[in-house]
């Protein structure tokens, strides 16, 4: 098989890299690992920044999450019972859209055919070769047979453990890493709610977080240390858990459920440069990973997105290929912001093991300077409705 790039990994940044490549007429295949089912199996991100929604208008591909997502103005911090609520609207005249990762992808999974996007799923080893070089190809097995495609381009949209970023070498690369010392548990259920906007809280016992992705339909986090198992929290240890750490208020207002998922996930800061080695690009997780505070890691998947599709159309339609030169840069240059944001939230939420009490104190500071202070407000409004590309 002959192409102009080949995409590894059908999730949220393969299938949208894909779609925008076809609507400029550039041929694309896209190689996922798992069935479209497992894909959409897998619970993650709900909000979506201006950038995110902006692909989906472009592709014309944005009628449901027109009509299901829900506008949100603002966002809450609680600090024990005090709730700071950032106004992002009033603020910086801009808002965030709450519509599930899985709802998003499956908008661009049921346009593949229309569009003439070409995935092939249920691919086995799937391998990277020659991307020092401009006639790279990928290698896999799909039904016992080996296939090969060559290309252009490779671009590796195959989330943290791909084989992308790993086959560009360790002498070329480098990792800049941090570990939390706690996952997310995340429930999800068809209940109401607790409060018509989202609310981040930072209590004595951990941290919460108050979701949704419809008006039926509830997520919320607790975060756990790293050696507890999902098995150790039924649902009704997990729904007494939400209760203490939201507070009186919000746990008054909170229905409860049978969790229609529940799963852990660990916390990380992760970035890898460069994004682009030779014919090789990568987007999305498999070259950054952000702690799910900020509600970023979807969205930086989007924003990469948008510059590499920019880059390769520039490539193929007008034989230029600066966009391609400087991708890695540009890319990188948000990402390290929405890094340095999702580290920050990260630390004033939640209660690190090692910490002391001059550490909670200057949380406490922190958020009392948040809530009396309009400029701290607005810093916070700017990161998380996301940064321009
Ligand atoms: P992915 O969605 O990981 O897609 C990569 C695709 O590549 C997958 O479909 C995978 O099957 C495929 N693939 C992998 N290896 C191969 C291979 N060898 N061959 C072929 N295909 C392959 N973000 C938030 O903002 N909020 C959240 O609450 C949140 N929760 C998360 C929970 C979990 C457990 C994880 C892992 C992430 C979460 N994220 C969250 C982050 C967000 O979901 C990701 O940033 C987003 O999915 C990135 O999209 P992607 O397309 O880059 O990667
Ligand atoms: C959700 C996840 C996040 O990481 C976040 O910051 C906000 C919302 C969610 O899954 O709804």
């Amino acid at each position: 098989l002959m192409t102009q790039v080949c995409i590894i990994g059908a999730g949220p940044a393969g299938l949208l890299l894909g779609h925008l490549l076809r609507a400029e007429g550039v041929d694309c295949v896209v190689l996922e690992r798992r069935t479209p089912d497992y894909v959409l199996s897998r619970i993650r991100a709900g909000v979506l920044e201006r950038v995110t929604v902006e692909l989906m208008e472009r592709l014309g591909l944005d009628q449901r999450l027109k009509a299901e997502g829900l506008a949100h103005d603002g966002f809450n911090l609680a600090d024990g019972e005090r709730l700071i609520r950032i106004d992002m609207q009033e603020l910086v005249g801009q808002h965030v859209v709450v519509y599930g990762q899985t709802e998003l992808t499956r908008d661009l999974m049921d346009a593949r055919e229309e569009r003439g996007l070409e995935v092939i799923y249920e691919t086995e080893d799937v391998t990277l070769h020659d991307v020092e070089s401009d006639s790279p190809h990928v290698t896999y097995v799909k039904d016992g047979k080996e296939h090969r495609v060559d290309a252009r381009f490779i671009v590796g949209c195959d989330g943290f453990y791909g084989p992308s970023r790993k086959a560009i070498p360790a002498s070329v690369g480098q990792e800049f890493e941090r570990a939390y010392p706690f996952g997310w548990l995340g429930i999800l259920a068809d209940v109401p709610p607790c409060n018509h906007e989202l609310i981040y809280a930072n209590h004595a016992r951990g941290f919460a977080l108050a979701s949704q992705r419809s008006s039926t339909r509830s997520r919320y986090y607790v975060d756990v240390p790293l050696t507890d198992k999902v098995e150790d929290w039924s649902d009704d240890r997990l729904w007494d858990e939400l209760a203490a750490r939201l507070g009186p208020e919000a746990a008054a207002h909170m229905t409860r459920g049978p969790a229609l998922e529940k799963s852990i996930a660990p916390l990380r800061s992760f970035v890898f440069a460069p994004m682009r080695h030779g014919s090789l690009m990568l987007c999305g997780d498999s070259a950054h990973i952000v702690p799910p505070t900020g509600a970023k890691g979807l969205n930086l998947a989007a924003s990469d997105v948008h510059y590499a599709a920019d880059a390769l159309i520039r490539f193929f339609q007008k034989n230029d290929n600066d966009a391609v030169s400087a991708y890695s840069d540009t890319a990188l240059s948000r990402v390290w912001k929405s890094e340095r944001f999702s580290w920050s939230l990260t630390k004033l939420m939640h209660r690190f093991p090692e910490d002391g009490d001059f550490e909670r104190k200057m949380q406490v500071a922190e958020l009392d300077y948040i809530a009396s202070s309009r400029a701290a407000q607005t810093s916070i409004a700017e990161n998380y409705v996301g940064l321009p590309v």
